[in-house]
Parts: structure tokens; sequence; C-alpha cells
């Protein structure tokens, strides 16, 4: 089987990838067995990342053929061609600096503030955060998200989906804080696109967290800012209506 790599080395080869075509005599093996494969028996220069082999650390995503893969959980065709991640740095062929991404966590305040009664999250309450809480940090919906592809800024989807999530945990004293995070390069930045839903591993609907958070918002006494735009056109910019 023929796969194709994208080779990317910063220092070497600075703002220049090269394709390199690789024969791999497995079958029915992953493409992380494959990487394997190569980095022990042609080329040990091959840079990637892993950690469980098992599609739990999120540590192995790659994109075959422009769509987001875990490596550990995809079984490679001939042909397949293999690349780092979109919307964030390489450093080395497929291995990306996840950094800029993992920061976006901390504009959302993905954390529990203050210990505040209650300290037990019922069986119904925990329904509404459990697939939220399975992200396993993979950035394969931030890759895929073609909002960052304009604007790097934007927070991108499994931030917006930690967001969900603490705003609906009840041990969550100060839910407002979260959703005032999601305003700006956040929840109407959004073009509901779906891609970030259609790539992720673990089954998460950051778009539909993301139209949750939008009613939420609404909840809050926020206005979806084209609305608000839309107003001032039609009252000729500038006029205000007097109420
Ligand atoms: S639905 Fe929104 S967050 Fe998800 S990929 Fe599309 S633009 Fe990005
Ligand atoms: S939401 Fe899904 S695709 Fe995005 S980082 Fe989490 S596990 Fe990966
Ligand atoms: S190596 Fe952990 S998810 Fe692939």
């Amino acid at each position: 089987m023929k796969l194709k790599i994208k080779r990317f080395c910063h220092h070497r080869t600075p703002e220049k990838s090269t394709l390199v075509e690789y024969d791999v005599p497995l079958e029915k093996c992953t493409l992380l067995e494959a990487l394997y494969f190569i980095k022990e028996q042609i080329d040990p220069t091959l840079t990637f990342a892993s950690g469980c082999r098992s599609e739990v650390c999120g540590s192995c995503a790659v994109r075959v053929n422009e769509k987001e893969q875990l490596a550990c959980g995809y079984k490679p065709k001939e042909g397949d061609t293999i690349e780092a991640l979109s919307k964030t740095e390489i450093i080395k062929d497929l291995v990306v600096d996840h950094e800029a991404s993992l920061k976006t966590l901390q504009r959302v305040k993905s954390w529990l503030d203050k210990p505040a009664p209650p300290q037990t999250v019922s069986a119904e309450d925990e329904k509404g955060i459990e697939k939220q809480t399975d992200c396993i940090l993979c950035a394969s919906c931030f890759s895929a998200c073609p909002v960052l592809e304009a604007d790097a800024e934007f927070l991108g989807p499994f931030a917006l989906t930690r967001a969900y999530r603490y705003v609906n945990d009840p041990r969550c004293t100060e839910p407002k804080t979260r959703i005032d995070t999601v305003q700006e390069k956040g929840i109407w930045d959004c073009t509901l696109c779906g891609e970030c839903t259609a790539v992720c591993p673990q089954g998460i609907d950051p778009k539909t967290d993301i139209l949750m958070l939008r009613t939420k918002s609404v909840q809050y006494g926020y206005t979806d800012p084209s609305f608000a735009a839309g107003g001032d056109d039609m009252f000729g910019g500038g006029f205000d209506p007097g109420f």
C-alpha cells in the first residue's frame, strides 16, 4: 500500500513542505501502525505524535485526504495523503503546536471556579453535560473549522462546546461569566456549517452546542449582532427610534 505523507521541517525547509511516498507492506493496519512501520523500517526521521493508541488521548489526529482522523482509529487505503492538522503551527511533519488552540479554553473559563452547593450532579444533570465532557482535545474540529481560516481569533468549536458544558453544570456558580466570554469572536461568528460535528471522533456536536449557547445568550439579554445591524439599517444607521 502506497501512502503519501506531507513532510515539513521548519528549520530545514522553512515555508516548504514535501510530499513523500512510502510503500507500506501491511494489511488491515491502522494509520498509526503504518506510521510506526515507516519510522522503524524506512525513515526514522518521520515525526508524528501518539499516546494511547486506542482513540482515547487525542494526540494522533492528522488529516487524511483533507479530512481529520485519529491515526490510531483510521484504516489507511492505497494512495491516501496524510498531513498535519490545519489552523495550527506545524512543528515537524505531522506534529503541531496545540498551545494556541488550547488557550481558547482559558478564554471561555473552562473550569469550576468556586465549589458551592450542589456539590453533586444528578444523573439527569449529568445527561446534559456528559457528551461534551467526552472531548479528548484532539483539535480535529479546530482544524476543520472554516471560520478559523478567515479569523484566527475565533474561539473555535471545542472551546465553545466546553463553555456550554460549564454553563449547564449545576456546580458552576457563575454561568453568566461563561456566556459573556462567548459573545466576541464566538457563537455569533460561527456559520453553523457543521464541519466540526462531522469530524469529531467522539460524536460531540459543537454546532448544536453553539446553537444552544445562542439561545442561552438571548435568555441572558444578549442579541444576535446581525439582527442589531439589521435594526440600524432599518432605521437609517444612526437614527434612534426612542425605545
Ligand atoms: S459549525 Fe461553527 S464552529 Fe463548527 S466548523 Fe462550522 S463555523 Fe466552525
Ligand atoms: S470536540 Fe471532538 S473533534 Fe473537537 S477537540 Fe473535542 S473530541 Fe476532538
Ligand atoms: S494515540 Fe491516543 S487517540 Fe490516537
